[in-house]
């Protein structure tokens, strides 16, 4: 059975008091965690080891980086690679969200380096793909999305797929309060979870989890997370107020 994730992505937000604060808030809120339900914190760089502290007693929650170099080691000032990251427990790791690709020019090449490099650590990509507007308005999106997931991910052998999580993250609803509808989003997820099943059969497809982000609130959680092919989402600015990630937590299927 593939996994329910709810993943609060905190971008360049909270000073290390305040995260503390929001996270303590959220991981003593009363939900029940299975196997099969998961929570994950994509958090700034320099918490990450105190963060990680605070839910180590904690079952299926796990700290997150938002980004890792696609270089090993070396003379790249300011960059953090995959095996500092796993040198201080970290499993997951955020790979081409949209604001990397258009800010820090991340091309798909890039990104498929850095997968590359988080699997030989054994750390567990979340790539996130998804169009921009123009995109959208020309009906083109699910071609854009499929070239993504071709040039950063399918040259994985099918054990190396397994341990990819996907986010999909229409551009045009991150941030904006315009969110995909419920139906917007599971035609693109059935669309992503087909070209995996073609590319690797579907029994590795049906196990992929598939999350959704974009606007995602607690009050449209339940809506979009009841979709069969959308497997809980990526969520920003509502994961910065524990009472909002609280609902999305109890949100998942
Ligand atoms: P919002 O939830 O603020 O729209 O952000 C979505 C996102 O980019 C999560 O990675």
């Amino acid at each position: 059975m593939r996994k329910q994730i709810a993943a609060a992505n905190w971008k360049m937000n909270k000073t290390l008091a305040e995260g503390k604060e929001l996270l303590s808030e959220i991981i003593s809120a009363d939900f029940q965690l299975t196997e099969s339900r998961h929570v994950l914190f994509a958090i700034p760089f320099p918490y990450l080891t105190a963060t990680s502290e605070l839910i180590k007693a904690k079952t299926n929650m796990h700290i997150t980086a938002q980004n890792c170099s696609n270089k090993t080691s070396g003379a790249y000032t300011g960059e953090v690679s995959v095996s500092m990251l796993k040198s201080i427990d970290i499993n997951y790791c955020l790979v081409g969200h949209s604001e990397r690709r258009e800010y820090f020019a991340e091309s798909n090449a890039i990104l498929a380096e850095k997968v590359n490099l988080c699997l030989a650590e054994s750390i567990s990509p979340v790539f996130c793909c998804g169009e921009p507007l123009s995109v959208r308005d020309a009906a083109t999106q699910n071609e854009f999305v499929e070239l993504q997931l071709k040039e950063s991910l399918f040259h994985l052998s099918a054990d190396q797929i397994k341990n990819v999580i996907i986010a999909y993250e229409p551009i045009w609803a991150i941030g904006t309060g315009r969110t995909a509808s419920a139906e917007q989003a599971q035609e693109m997820h059935a669309h992503i979870r087909s070209v995996i099943a073609n590319q690797y059969g579907a029994d590795i497809a049906e196990n992929t989890s598939i999350l959704y982000g974009g606007s995602v609130k607690g009050s449209n959680a339940s809506e979009i997370f009841s979709m069969p092919d959308v497997d809980g989402g990526l969520v920003g600015g509502a994961s910065l107020v524990a009472t909002e990630f609280i609902q999305i937590i109890n949100a998942l299927k």
